[in-house]
């Protein structure tokens, strides 16, 4: 099975971006850790902090691969764009978040991701992208 994990804005400071919400292991320690765990599954990742990137990104990776773990982080708030993409697209998605956002602010409960989704995992920590991996 061929998977990627696209990470959104500000994941790249995972480790030290608000730990008491996000944890203090980094996402490529994370990533090197889940790889040993499923040796038989390919997982690539891609992280970027611009919109346009993730697009085109889903659109690279959307037509061969066997499924998109996507934690669109705060674009998952605001992006019709992201959304659009995922409707464009033939592998299906799975919407991940570390937080419960359905826990914290009222923004963070709108998603443009979720309705295009094949399923969501979120509030598990770094568990969630790997609920994700098992999904597939
Ligand atoms: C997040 C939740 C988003 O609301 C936030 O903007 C993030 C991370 C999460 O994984 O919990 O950057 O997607």
């Amino acid at each position: 099975k061929k998977l990627i994990i696209i990470n959104g804005p500000n994941l790249n400071l995972l480790g030290k971006r608000e730990p008491n919400i996000y944890g203090s292991l980094t996402f490529t320690e994370f990533l090197e850790e889940v790889k040993s765990k499923y040796p038989d599954i390919h997982i690539d990742y891609f992280q970027s902090n611009i919109e346009g990137e993730l697009i085109d990104k889903l659109h690279e990776v959307g037509f061969s691969y066997d499924g998109i773990i996507l934690n669109a982080a705060a674009y998952t708030h605001t992006s019709v764009g992201i959304g659009d993409a995922i409707k464009g697209i033939e592998t299906p998605v799975v919407e991940v978040h570390i937080s419960n956002t359905f826990g914290r602010e009222e923004f963070r409960h709108q998603s443009y991701i979720s309705p295009n989704a094949k399923g969501v995992i979120l509030g598990f920590g770094l568990q969630s992208y790997e609920l994700a991996i098992q999904s597939f």
